[in-house]
Protein backbone atom coordinates (compact mmCIF):
# COMPACT_ATOMS: atom_id res chain seq x y z
CA UNK A 1 0.00 0.00 0.00
CA UNK A 2 2.65 2.26 1.08
CA UNK A 3 4.61 1.71 -2.76
CA UNK A 4 1.32 2.83 -4.07
CA UNK A 5 0.86 5.74 -2.50
CA UNK A 6 4.48 6.56 -3.31
CA UNK A 7 3.92 6.26 -6.85
CA UNK A 8 0.19 8.28 -6.87
CA UNK A 9 2.63 11.06 -4.71
CA UNK A 10 5.53 10.82 -7.46
CA UNK A 11 2.59 11.49 -10.01
CA UNK A 12 1.68 14.50 -8.42
CA UNK A 13 5.34 15.76 -7.20
CA UNK A 14 5.50 19.26 -9.13
CA UNK A 15 8.87 19.82 -8.71
CA UNK A 16 9.49 24.01 -8.48
CA UNK A 17 5.71 24.38 -8.73
CA UNK A 18 5.67 27.63 -7.03
CA UNK A 19 8.23 29.21 -9.63
CA UNK A 20 6.11 27.82 -11.85
CA UNK A 21 3.05 29.40 -10.66
CA UNK A 22 4.27 32.96 -10.32
CA UNK A 23 5.80 33.14 -13.64
CA UNK A 24 2.30 32.20 -14.98
CA UNK A 25 0.20 34.81 -13.00
CA UNK A 26 2.20 37.31 -14.34
CA UNK A 27 -0.42 37.51 -16.67
CA UNK A 28 -3.19 38.82 -14.19
CA UNK A 29 -0.92 41.73 -12.95
CA UNK A 30 1.45 42.43 -10.02
CA UNK A 31 2.51 39.84 -6.97
CA UNK A 32 0.35 42.16 -4.47
CA UNK A 33 -2.62 42.06 -6.41
CA UNK A 34 -6.00 40.00 -5.36
CA UNK A 35 -6.45 37.09 -7.82
CA UNK A 36 -10.23 35.60 -8.05
CA UNK A 37 -11.26 31.86 -8.35
CA UNK A 38 -12.40 33.00 -11.25
CA UNK A 39 -9.15 33.81 -13.04
CA UNK A 40 -7.27 30.57 -11.98
CA UNK A 41 -9.85 28.00 -12.50
CA UNK A 42 -8.68 26.72 -15.68
CA UNK A 43 -5.15 25.69 -13.69
CA UNK A 44 -6.56 24.86 -10.11
CA UNK A 45 -9.38 22.90 -10.80
CA UNK A 46 -8.18 19.21 -11.57
CA UNK A 47 -10.54 17.53 -12.26
CA UNK A 48 -13.55 17.29 -15.50
CA UNK A 49 -15.47 20.32 -16.51
CA UNK A 50 -13.25 22.48 -13.80
CA UNK A 51 -15.36 25.59 -11.71
CA UNK A 52 -18.56 24.69 -13.24
CA UNK A 53 -18.36 21.12 -11.65
CA UNK A 54 -17.21 22.12 -8.65
CA UNK A 55 -20.27 25.03 -7.97
CA UNK A 56 -22.68 22.16 -8.71
CA UNK A 57 -21.31 19.65 -6.70
CA UNK A 58 -21.32 22.42 -3.75
CA UNK A 59 -25.15 23.59 -4.66
CA UNK A 60 -25.96 19.65 -4.25
CA UNK A 61 -24.16 19.02 -1.32
CA UNK A 62 -26.43 22.17 -0.20
CA UNK A 63 -23.21 23.78 1.84
CA UNK A 64 -23.68 26.79 3.36
CA UNK A 65 -22.07 29.31 5.33
CA UNK A 66 -21.84 28.12 9.12
CA UNK A 67 -20.81 24.43 8.20
CA UNK A 68 -17.46 22.84 8.37
CA UNK A 69 -16.19 21.51 4.56
CA UNK A 70 -13.27 19.55 4.19
CA UNK A 71 -11.93 18.66 0.94
CA UNK A 72 -9.82 15.22 0.66
CA UNK A 73 -7.41 15.31 -2.05
CA UNK A 74 -7.54 18.84 -2.56
CA UNK A 75 -4.88 19.45 -4.87
CA UNK A 76 -4.05 22.96 -5.69
CA UNK A 77 -6.47 24.52 -3.86
CA UNK A 78 -9.51 25.50 -6.74
CA UNK A 79 -12.29 23.80 -5.08
CA UNK A 80 -11.39 24.84 -1.40
CA UNK A 81 -11.09 28.40 -2.34
CA UNK A 82 -14.08 29.03 -4.85
CA UNK A 83 -16.39 26.85 -1.81
CA UNK A 84 -15.17 29.84 0.78
CA UNK A 85 -16.15 32.59 -2.14
CA UNK A 86 -18.95 31.81 -2.90
CA UNK A 87 -20.88 29.89 0.21
CA UNK A 88 -18.73 31.80 3.11
CA UNK A 89 -17.50 28.46 5.08
CA UNK A 90 -14.85 27.25 6.97
CA UNK A 91 -12.46 25.16 4.40
CA UNK A 92 -9.60 22.48 5.12
CA UNK A 93 -8.04 20.65 2.43
CA UNK A 94 -6.15 17.61 2.46
CA UNK A 95 -3.77 16.09 0.05
CA UNK A 96 -1.18 13.63 -0.43
CA UNK A 97 1.33 15.49 -2.30
CA UNK A 98 3.29 18.37 0.11
CA UNK A 99 4.10 20.69 -3.25
CA UNK A 100 0.48 20.75 -4.08
CA UNK A 101 -0.31 21.66 -0.38
CA UNK A 102 2.51 23.93 -0.70
CA UNK A 103 1.13 25.66 -3.82
CA UNK A 104 -2.55 25.74 -2.53
CA UNK A 105 -1.35 27.57 0.33
CA UNK A 106 0.22 30.17 -2.02
CA UNK A 107 -2.57 30.81 -4.37
CA UNK A 108 -4.50 31.02 -1.00
CA UNK A 109 -2.46 34.17 0.17
CA UNK A 110 -2.60 35.62 -3.43
CA UNK A 111 -6.91 35.72 -3.49
CA UNK A 112 -6.64 36.78 -0.05
CA UNK A 113 -8.56 33.68 1.84
CA UNK A 114 -6.02 32.29 4.06
CA UNK A 115 -8.62 33.28 7.33
CA UNK A 116 -11.22 30.84 5.51
CA UNK A 117 -9.22 28.45 3.88
CA UNK A 118 -6.35 26.10 5.12
CA UNK A 119 -4.51 23.22 3.59
CA UNK A 120 -2.68 20.37 4.92
CA UNK A 121 -0.46 17.18 4.00
CA UNK A 122 -2.25 13.82 4.68
CA UNK A 123 -3.56 10.78 3.48
CA UNK A 124 -7.34 10.07 2.71
CA UNK A 125 -6.61 7.09 3.97
CA UNK A 126 -5.25 8.63 7.60
CA UNK A 127 -7.05 11.97 8.09
CA UNK A 128 -5.48 14.23 10.95
CA UNK A 129 -8.92 14.86 12.21
CA UNK A 130 -10.98 13.79 15.06
CA UNK A 131 -14.30 11.82 14.46
CA UNK A 132 -17.45 13.89 13.82
CA UNK A 133 -15.62 17.16 13.12
CA UNK A 134 -17.23 18.41 9.46
CA UNK A 135 -20.69 18.45 7.89
CA UNK A 136 -19.54 17.82 4.19
CA UNK A 137 -16.60 16.05 2.83
CA UNK A 138 -15.87 16.22 -1.13
CA UNK A 139 -14.06 14.39 -3.24
CA UNK A 140 -13.70 15.04 -6.51
CA UNK A 141 -11.22 13.15 -8.93
CA UNK A 142 -9.25 11.63 -6.25
CA UNK A 143 -10.73 8.40 -5.53
CA UNK A 144 -9.33 6.34 -9.03
CA UNK A 145 -6.08 6.78 -7.36
CA UNK A 146 -6.87 4.83 -4.19
CA UNK A 147 -7.00 1.41 -4.20
CA UNK A 148 -8.71 0.34 -0.72
CA UNK A 149 -11.90 2.50 -1.48
CA UNK A 150 -13.64 0.39 1.94
CA UNK A 151 -10.65 1.97 4.34
CA UNK A 152 -11.33 5.67 2.01
CA UNK A 153 -15.35 5.25 2.26
CA UNK A 154 -14.68 4.86 6.38
CA UNK A 155 -12.10 7.37 6.77
CA UNK A 156 -14.49 10.06 5.39
CA UNK A 157 -17.43 8.89 7.36
CA UNK A 158 -15.60 8.63 10.43
CA UNK A 159 -14.42 12.19 10.48
CA UNK A 160 -18.24 13.33 9.10
CA UNK A 161 -21.06 14.15 11.53
CA UNK A 162 -23.97 11.80 11.75
CA UNK A 163 -26.72 13.01 9.33
CA UNK A 164 -23.22 14.82 7.66
CA UNK A 165 -22.95 14.98 3.92
CA UNK A 166 -20.19 13.38 1.82
CA UNK A 167 -20.74 14.89 -2.21
CA UNK A 168 -18.28 13.09 -4.37
CA UNK A 169 -17.47 13.58 -8.12
CA UNK A 170 -15.82 10.80 -9.54
CA UNK A 171 -14.52 9.09 -12.92
CA UNK A 172 -15.99 6.03 -13.20
CA UNK A 173 -14.96 2.54 -15.34
CA UNK A 174 -17.94 2.36 -18.39
CA UNK A 175 -16.95 0.42 -21.40
CA UNK A 176 -13.86 -1.16 -21.43
CA UNK A 177 -10.11 -0.35 -20.39
CA UNK A 178 -9.16 3.43 -20.65
CA UNK A 179 -6.17 4.84 -23.18
CA UNK A 180 -3.27 5.72 -20.48
CA UNK A 181 -1.45 8.46 -19.36
CA UNK A 182 -4.84 10.23 -18.13
CA UNK A 183 -4.20 13.22 -16.01
CA UNK A 184 -4.59 10.80 -12.40
CA UNK A 185 -2.33 8.29 -13.22
CA UNK A 186 0.78 7.73 -16.14
CA UNK A 187 0.16 4.15 -16.02
CA UNK A 188 -2.64 1.62 -14.63
CA UNK A 189 -0.51 0.87 -11.55
CA UNK A 190 -2.10 3.83 -10.30
CA UNK A 191 -5.27 3.58 -11.52
CA UNK A 192 -8.26 2.07 -9.47
CA UNK A 193 -11.28 2.84 -11.24
CA UNK A 194 -14.71 1.26 -10.18
CA UNK A 195 -18.17 1.33 -12.11
CA UNK A 196 -20.88 3.52 -10.78
CA UNK A 197 -22.49 0.27 -8.97
CA UNK A 198 -19.25 -0.92 -7.06
CA UNK A 199 -18.49 2.76 -6.35
CA UNK A 200 -22.03 3.37 -4.80
CA UNK A 201 -22.37 -0.15 -2.86
CA UNK A 202 -18.19 0.65 -1.23
CA UNK A 203 -19.66 4.32 -0.30
CA UNK A 204 -22.97 2.80 1.13
CA UNK A 205 -21.04 -0.30 3.49
CA UNK A 206 -19.01 2.53 4.90
CA UNK A 207 -22.72 4.23 6.78
CA UNK A 208 -23.50 6.11 4.21
CA UNK A 209 -27.44 6.86 2.56
CA UNK A 210 -27.60 8.17 -1.33
CA UNK A 211 -29.10 11.29 -1.35
CA UNK A 212 -28.29 11.92 -4.97
CA UNK A 213 -26.75 10.16 -7.59
CA UNK A 214 -26.59 11.14 -11.25
CA UNK A 215 -24.52 10.02 -14.48
CA UNK A 216 -22.89 13.16 -15.85
CA UNK A 217 -21.21 11.10 -18.53
CA UNK A 218 -23.29 13.09 -21.04
CA UNK A 219 -22.03 16.89 -20.13
CA UNK A 220 -18.41 15.31 -19.63
CA UNK A 221 -18.62 14.27 -23.38
CA UNK A 222 -19.62 18.11 -24.48
CA UNK A 223 -16.99 19.26 -22.14
CA UNK A 224 -14.56 16.57 -24.21
CA UNK A 225 -15.58 17.77 -27.54
CA UNK A 226 -14.90 21.12 -26.39
CA UNK A 227 -11.57 20.48 -25.07
CA UNK A 228 -10.85 18.66 -28.46
CA UNK A 229 -11.45 21.83 -30.49
CA UNK A 230 -8.90 23.56 -28.13
CA UNK A 231 -6.87 25.75 -27.65
CA UNK A 232 -7.03 25.41 -23.55
CA UNK A 233 -7.20 28.77 -22.11
CA UNK A 234 -3.81 30.33 -20.40
CA UNK A 235 -2.35 29.98 -17.89
CA UNK A 236 -3.44 25.94 -17.35
CA UNK A 237 -3.47 22.60 -16.01
CA UNK A 238 -0.27 22.31 -17.66
CA UNK A 239 1.52 24.71 -15.55
CA UNK A 240 0.73 22.67 -12.56
CA UNK A 241 1.23 18.99 -14.31
CA UNK A 242 3.96 19.81 -16.78
CA UNK A 243 4.40 19.74 -20.68
CA UNK A 244 2.59 16.30 -21.22
CA UNK A 245 -0.57 17.62 -19.53
CA UNK A 246 -2.26 18.38 -23.05
CA UNK A 247 -1.71 14.43 -23.35
CA UNK A 248 -3.22 13.52 -20.53
CA UNK A 249 -6.22 15.59 -21.46
CA UNK A 250 -6.74 14.25 -24.83
CA UNK A 251 -6.34 10.54 -23.21
CA UNK A 252 -9.55 11.76 -20.89
CA UNK A 253 -11.53 13.20 -23.38
CA UNK A 254 -10.89 10.25 -25.97
CA UNK A 255 -11.76 7.69 -22.70
CA UNK A 256 -15.49 10.00 -22.43
CA UNK A 257 -16.10 10.10 -26.06
CA UNK A 258 -15.68 6.33 -26.41
CA UNK A 259 -17.78 5.44 -23.51
CA UNK A 260 -14.57 4.02 -22.07
CA UNK A 261 -15.05 5.98 -18.51
CA UNK A 262 -17.98 7.64 -17.29
CA UNK A 263 -18.45 10.32 -14.45
CA UNK A 264 -20.57 9.89 -11.25
CA UNK A 265 -22.13 12.62 -9.50
CA UNK A 266 -23.59 11.68 -6.25
CA UNK A 267 -24.13 12.67 -2.49
CA UNK A 268 -24.42 10.88 0.44
CA UNK A 269 -25.72 11.36 4.12
CA UNK A 270 -23.81 9.82 6.86
CA UNK A 271 -25.89 7.44 8.81
CA UNK A 272 -25.77 7.37 13.07
CA UNK A 273 -24.09 4.05 12.34
CA UNK A 274 -20.31 4.15 11.89
CA UNK A 275 -19.37 0.76 10.58
C1 LIG B 1 -6.96 14.89 -10.13
S1 LIG B 1 -6.40 15.68 -8.68
C2 LIG B 1 -7.89 16.45 -8.08
C3 LIG B 1 -7.61 17.59 -7.13
C4 LIG B 1 -8.83 18.35 -6.60
N1 LIG B 1 -9.76 17.46 -5.93
C5 LIG B 1 -9.53 19.10 -7.69
O1 LIG B 1 -10.57 18.62 -8.13
O2 LIG B 1 -9.03 20.17 -8.10
C6 LIG B 1 -6.22 14.32 -7.54
C7 LIG B 1 -5.64 14.74 -6.21
O3 LIG B 1 -5.81 13.68 -5.27
C8 LIG B 1 -4.68 13.63 -4.45
N2 LIG B 1 -4.60 12.28 -3.86
C9 LIG B 1 -4.45 11.10 -4.49
N3 LIG B 1 -4.43 10.08 -3.61
C10 LIG B 1 -4.58 10.63 -2.38
C11 LIG B 1 -4.63 10.12 -1.05
N4 LIG B 1 -4.50 8.82 -0.78
N5 LIG B 1 -4.80 10.99 -0.03
C12 LIG B 1 -4.91 12.33 -0.25
N6 LIG B 1 -4.85 12.87 -1.49
C13 LIG B 1 -4.70 12.05 -2.54
C14 LIG B 1 -3.54 13.95 -5.39
O4 LIG B 1 -2.35 14.33 -4.72
C15 LIG B 1 -4.16 15.05 -6.24
O5 LIG B 1 -3.94 16.31 -5.68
Amino acid sequence: MTDVLDDVRDHYRATGLIERLKAALRAFGPQDQRLTPGQLGALDQFHTRGLAATAELAKLAGITADMRVLDVGSGVGGPARYLAAAHGCRVTGVDLSAPFVEAARYLTERTGQSGLVSFETASALELPFEDGRFDVVLLQHVAMNIADRALLYRELRRVLKPGGRFATYDVVLNNGEPHYPVPWARTPATSFLLTVAATREAIEQAGFRTLVAQDDSEAAKAWATQLRAGPLPSPNLGVVMGPDFAQLGANLARNLLEGRLGILTAVFEATSINP
